[in-house]
């Protein structure tokens, strides 16, 4: 199946061969930038024919947001951005789906779009007339985060089948655990979690998923570690666990890095709150993987962009 036009909303999207796609274009576009700097001359310039990407975020972002900036600016791929409700017309009032369709009415090539699932935003991008591209949306799905952790977990132990996956944390309200669970199971991962019980999902496709009670026994199982962010701002009734409490059960320090092994890997979709989900030294181990998950996401989002955009990719 091409990507040529087509919207990516979910992981489940996502087939074997499409996978193998945006890898072998991502791998391209990093092997290139780490040689030469750019990755532009890759691109057939008249393939890319003036072609603009909006970003349209209604919640906060900073890794995904610069990253799909970062990703069409290495292309040669303009961007149109709104990601401040104070500096919009939606501070005089109107609705973030009235924004959407306004947006879309400018007629760009392709727009990235991160909002609440309570948003009602999803029957207006849906009409869109041009591909749509989701930068996380609100507990459902954050499909390029998984090809960003895909890939990191692929370029530090060569291969995703096999490895064995555990997500600490808070997993009932995550995107990129749904989007990770997805994803990485496909591609022959075996998936487990590690999370208090306020934080247990469930999603239907969470039941039959291995669960440790014990962050220990889960490290001692586990070949890449993912901790998760508290998602505080979706706790709309608040959760019966503290932050010191949290933090004395899940967070992953040095010790718990040595029940991970010499060759597991430490990974976290960020934002990281240091200290309470990862120690500060545990984030300087060379086994953290966290800033490599970054900079491929900028590869991995330059090639979905290429692929979707049909852009003209050549080796140099
Ligand atoms: N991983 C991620 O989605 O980070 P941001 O919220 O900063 O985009």
């Amino acid at each position: 199946m091409s990507f040529a036009d087509k919207s990516l909303f979910s992981s489940d999207q996502l087939s074997p061969e499409m996978i193998d796609q945006v890898f072998s274009r991502a791998k391209l576009f990093k092997d290139e930038f780490q040689a030469k700097k750019r990755i532009d001359h890759l691109v057939r310039k008249d393939s890319l024919n003036q072609m603009v990407l909006a970003l349209v975020f209604a919640e906060p972002s900073t890794r995904t947001r610069m990253s799909f900036q970062m990703a069409a600016a290495r292309l040669g791929v303009r961007t149109l951005v709104l990601d401040n409700p104070a500096s919009a017309s939606l501070s005089k009032g109107e609705t973030w789906d009235d924004t959407l369709r306004n947006i879309a009415a400018m007629k760009p090539d392709v727009m990235v779009v991160r909002y609440n699932n309570d948003l009602d935003a999803d029957a207006a991008v849906k009409e869109f007339p041009f591909p749509i591209i989701s930068g996380g949306i609100g507990t459902a799905e954050h499909p390029t985060q998984a090809l960003a952790d895909a890939f990191t977990i692929k370029e530090s132990h060569g291969q995703v089948k096999g490895e064995k996956v555990l997500i600490v944390g808070d997993v009932r309200h995550s995107r990129v655990a749904n989007s990770d669970l997805s994803l990485l199971s496909r591609m022959g991962a075996e998936i487990a979690y590690c999370s208090p019980k306020e934080f247990v999902p469930s999603h239907d496709q969470w039941k039959s998923i291995k669960y440790f009670s014990s962050l220990d026994e889960g490290l001692d199982w586990a070949s890449v570690a993912m901790a998760l962010r508290i998602q505080k701002e979706r706790h709309q009734s608040g959760v019966g666990l503290s932050v010191a409490e949290y933090r004395e059960q899940y967070r992953i320090g040095n010790d718990q890095l040595k029940r991970l092994g010499d060759k597991g890997i430490l990974l976290h979709p960020g934002p990281v709150i240091r200290g309470v989900e990862i120690s500060a030294t545990a984030m300087s181990d060379s086994r953290c993987k966290i800033l490599d998950q970054v900079t491929n996401g900028v590869f991995v989002r330059a090639a979905l962009i290429s692929l979707i955009l049909d852009l003209e990719v050549q080796k140099s």
